[in-house]
């Protein structure tokens, strides 16, 4: 046998490799791990590239990335809230970039995108509502909740959860929805009225609808989708969006500066925007947001952004880094400090 012959023999002794180069990529992740491990796998299987993954939630990742700015360790932060991503970028903690797939998303991604400079895309999207227990509630003869007002009912004392905004996304939405749904100075006191019925501020966006469908509490403050999710699962979790109206989130992706593996980092983006990638969401994940790409379909059970009432939700303003600090420190001050 000569050379080439060798060559050809060992050539089908190896395992079938993708055809992308070979390499590694770190992946900072804001959704939840049951989204962020298919997701790493994915696109493991599409490229051959190795993904060493990291999960957050939102605020804590933001934190995280700040830390790290003299040394990136991160390439690519996928998913979470969109405000932490907005405030990464105006912090200079993340690059511009821009995808060919861009023209595929969604106007709501698209607009992400612009409004960053390119810093920070769309990748999906989920209003936000109330989750709730319908067996815990039917038990203890609470009303369903169906508007922001009903939730200062002095019936759900102590039945309440949501997350803590600093370093949950979800919850700062909370907060971004309710002063530009009431004003400033009303939402701080609707909040503090509410603070005497909730029962945990645990640090997850998702962890209070968790808690709702093992019924360790009667109702939270969450993404709709998650209730629905929580609901395709077999638990009993009914959900509602708020009569009054209601914000919602620009679930992002932006790549990180000095990201240590920029093509690997820049090829997930790409490939993180197309329709087969996002589809693992309904497919593996079991995932209900939106997809920002146009050709993923509304899974079967999935919230409709498109008929729910929703604000326009100033993502330049709440997103901006001194006022997500300033609304954050005086939560802390004047809601987070008082006893319940
Ligand atoms: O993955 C679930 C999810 O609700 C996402 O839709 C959202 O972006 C993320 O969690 C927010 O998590 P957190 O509130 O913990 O930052």
């Amino acid at each position: 046998m000569n050379h080439r012959h060798l060559a050809l023999a060992a050539a089908f002794l190896l395992p079938a490799l993708p055809a992308a180069a070979q390499g590694q990529l770190n992946l900072y992740c804001s959704a939840t791990l049951e989204w962020c491990q298919p997701i790493a796998r994915g696109f493991e299987r599409e490229t051959g590239i190795r993904v060493n993954l990291t999960q957050k939630s939102t605020g804590e990742m933001l934190a995280q990335i700040r830390s790290e700015a003299r040394n990136p360790r991160g390439d690519v932060w996928w998913g979470g809230t969109g405000d932490p991503h907005v405030a990464a970028g105006e912090e200079n903690l993340t690059q511009l970039h821009e995808s060919p797939r861009i023209a595929e998303l969604h106007d709501w991604a698209q607009a992400q995108w612009r409004q960053t400079q390119g810093r920070t895309v769309g990748v999906y999207a989920s209003v936000l509502g109330f989750g709730f227990n319908t067996e815990l509630i039917a038990r203890r003869n609470l009303p369903a909740p169906r508007c922001w007002a009903d939730l200062l009912n002095p019936a759900y004392r102590g039945e309440i959860q949501m997350a803590n905004p600093n370093s949950s996304g979800t919850a700062y939405i909370i907060i971004a929805t309710l002063v530009q749904m009431m004003g400033e100075e009303p939402a701080f006191d609707y909040l503090k009225r509410l603070h005497g019925s909730i029962n945990a501020y645990p640090r997850s966006g998702t962890a209070p609808i968790t808690a709702v469908a093992r019924g360790e509490t009667a109702l939270s403050l969450s993404f709709v989708h998650n209730a629905a999710e929580e609901a395709a699962a077999g638990f009993p979790v009914g959900h509602a969006v708020p009569c009054e109206g209601t914000g919602y989130e620009i679930g992002s992706m932006s790549i990180i500066r000095g990201a240590r593996n920029l093509p690997a980092a820049q090829q997930f983006y790409h490939w993180a925007l197309s329709a087969p990638a996002q589809i693992i969401a309904s497919q593996e994940a079991k995932k209900l947001q939106t997809m920002a790409n146009r050709g993923v379909p509304l899974t079967d059970g999935a919230p409709n952004m498109a008929t729910a009432r929703i604000i326009d939700y100033d993502n330049a303003r709440f997103g901006a880094s001194a006022e997500r600090r300033r609304l954050l420190a005086r939560w802390d001050r004047e809601v987070g400090a008082l006893p319940r």
